[in-house]
């Protein structure tokens, strides 16, 4: 079947059916004890959440293996024919809500920042972020073609994807951080030190946990647990809608991997343009550890 072409919203590409859907996305009536797990693709959402899944269950890992974390932590814009939507799932539960989203900050539904949400940010270096983007957009087949990898980089630098420009969604959730209950915290960071960072959720999050539930917790959430895990690696999908035998979605977990895949002419063409992009801010990021 042919992929489907992106639909913007507000000037953001956005999948097809996510699009289709969006009015029931920005009517979305947030909690003021849901907590925000924000993201643009690729940069570790799946890891982070099942972090705080954990947290959620106090290191219990049989509680976090009784579902897909797609149901444990529900995609706020997530819509696709004939399955229950994002919000659905998040309308039948009544509390302590867990929220995923890829929505740049000038999309999140109002709601959330009227009922003072916690949110947590994470984000990943653009590099590794772009291949990332590159595999899935092809295992994922809600995405139009990528097309070869040289083409793909020039949409991603110009934010000609889903989701839109990882520059602006970086910076616009950066600049937001200071005034919300945000914790902006970085893939690298969380690679180089798994459980100083798990440290730093919890006590952004006000729960204390033993150092025995932080290692508990960190060895849980390994590339290779999670690679294992059908409860983590989106093995249950179905392989019309995620085909793991053109890429797996756990595919390496690791940093500085874009070093694989640019040519050094890509790498200078990127380099020029990250500068203009992300000039004026003091956001910085790690291309490797
Ligand atoms: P790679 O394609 O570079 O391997 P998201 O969950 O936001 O879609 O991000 C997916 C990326 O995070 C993939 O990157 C995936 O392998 C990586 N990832 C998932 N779980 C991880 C973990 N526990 N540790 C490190 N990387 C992880």
């Amino acid at each position: 079947p042919p992929r489907p072409a992106m639909i913007p919203i507000r000037g953001v590409p956005m999948i097809k059916h996510f699009a289709e859907n969006w009015g029931e996305v920005e009517r979305f009536q947030a909690q003021p004890d849901d907590l925000l797990i924000s993201t643009y693709p690729k940069s570790g959402t799946t890891w982070i959440s099942e972090i705080i899944d954990m947290i959620y269950n106090d290191g219990d890992i049989e509680k976090c293996k009784q579902d897909p974390i797609y149901m444990r932590v529900p995609f706020l814009e997530f819509a696709v024919p004939d399955i229950p939507t994002g919000v659905e799932l998040l309308q039948k539960r009544s509390s302590q809500r867990l929220v995923k989203t890829h929505l740049p900050v000038q999309l999140l539904p109002p709601s959330f920042w009227e009922k003072d949400c916690k949110m947590i940010y994470m984000a990943r270096n653009p590099k590794d972020v772009a291949v990332s983007y590159y595999y899935f957009y092809q295992m994922a087949k809600v995405h139009p073609d990528p097309g070869p990898w040289d083409k793909f980089l020039d949409d991603f630098m110009a934010g000609e994807v889903t989701f839109g420009s990882w520059y602006q969604h970086v910076r616009g959730w950066w600049d937001k951080r200071k005034e919300q209950r945000m914790l902006y915290l970085f893939y690298e960071d969380m690679k180089e030190d798994p459980r100083r960072e798990i440290r730093k959720v919890l006590e952004f999050l006000g729960r204390p946990l033993s150092e025995e539930l932080v290692e508990a917790i960190a060895r849980h959430t390994t590339f290779a647990e999670m690679q294992q895990n059908f409860m983590a690696n989106y093995r249950t999908i179905p392989t019309n809608v995620m085909d793991h035998s053109i890429s797996p979605f756990m595919r390496k977990g690791v940093t500085g991997d874009w070093k694989t895949q640019f040519t050094v002419a890509q790498n200078e063409r990127f380099d020029a343009n990250y500068e203009r992009q992300m000039e004026g801010t003091d956001l910085c990021f790690r291309l490797e550890i």
